[in-house]
């Protein structure tokens, strides 16, 4: 069943963002503003870098925005054309693509696990690589996370390979957390005996947190339909990769690289945290946002 390239993926964007409220009232926190471009669109772009084209969100209420957003509009560009709008006809080129975008409700977010259960059609037996829509990994030189996730999945027939960054051990009670093997605690690429959600500081297995992307065998939809639900009756994807684990799969993680890093936008902290990073790092703001901020820095 292995093939040689990977080309499905399973983007959630079904959860309810309460951690953002009011902001995510009417609207999906995929689509907040990082820099000038929505959440999502950071990770669609991630996705079509690593050559992955057929792209299904699992989305709910209050998130068609996100389709709207990836549909070309043709009145929208005639308007711009017409009125000798190129530059910003050029902000409107990421909807010329060729991935082809696929939708399919959950109507109850009852968890992330049970988000990409509802992909179990979609990608029938083929490998597959889910994308947190929340979530964006941003690498040194554009180069392709996933890419290396894949390949090294393929390689060592894992049924599950999840990416993984160093967090503060204060911090670990948010995450997902590994427990690598006996010995490879060091590799930047490693098999693991364990992984617990959002563990106390003190029983944590390590400080090595799952960074929103993973990459599966079918093998997952089985685990997924077998993991009860936690106490909030939601059906954590951490639980199901525990149980691929103890049923015997080969489960992997691949650390971030230097210079590499996961923004969550799914609370206000880091959410700010990543507009300030991606606003100083703009082509053409970020020297008057930079000057701004020493300014205000003085003042502070
Ligand atoms: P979160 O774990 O941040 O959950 O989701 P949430 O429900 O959106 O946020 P809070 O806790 O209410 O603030 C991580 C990703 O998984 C998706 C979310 O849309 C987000 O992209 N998700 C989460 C689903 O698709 N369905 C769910 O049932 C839960």
């Amino acid at each position: 069943m292995a093939r040689e390239t990977i080309t499905k993926v399973v983007v959630p964007v079904a959860g309810m963002g309460t951690r953002l409220l009011p902001a995510t009232k009417s609207q999906p926190k995929e689509m907040l503003p990082v820099g000038r471009r929505p959440v999502v669109q950071y990770v669609v772009e991630e996705l079509e870098e690593a050559g992955l084209k057929q792209i299904l969100f699992i989305t709910g209420r209050k998130k068609s925005a996100i389709e709207d957003h990836f549909d070309p509009d043709p009145e929208l560009v005639s308007t711009l054309a017409a009125g000798g709008g190129y530059a910003l006809l050029e902000e409107l080129r990421y909807t010329e693509t060729d991935a082809r975008f696929f939708y399919t409700r959950q109507s109850v977010p009852k968890g992330l696990g049970d988000a990409v259960g509802h992909g179990r059609e979609f990608v029938g037996d083929e490998h597959f690589v889910v994308a947190l829509g929340d979530s964006i990994i941003k690498s040194p030189d554009g180069s392709s996370l996933l890419k290396i996730m894949i390949k090294a999945h393929l390689e060592h027939g894992a049924a599950c390979t999840v990416a993984v960054e160093r967090v503060a051990p204060d911090e670990v009670y948010r995450y997902g957390i590994v427990k690598p093997a006996a010995g490879q605690e060091d590799q930047e690429n490693f098999d693991l005996e364990d992984v617990v959600e959002k563990p106390r500081p003190d029983t944590a297995p390590s400080n090595l947190a799952i960074a929103a992307r993973y990459v599966f065998s079918p093998a997952i939809f089985e685990a997924i339909q077998r993991t009860a639900p936690d106490r909030q009756g939601e059906l954590q994807l951490t639980d199901s990769i525990r149980l691929l684990i103890q049923l015997g799969h080969k489960v992997r993680a691949v650390c971030l690289r230097p210079g590499e890093q996961r923004y969550d936008i799914g609370n206000f902290e880091s959410y700010f945290k990543a507009f300030i990073d991606f606003a100083l790092a703009d082509e053409k703001y970020g020297y008057l946002v930079r000057q701004y901020l020493k300014r205000k820095a003085r003042e502070i």
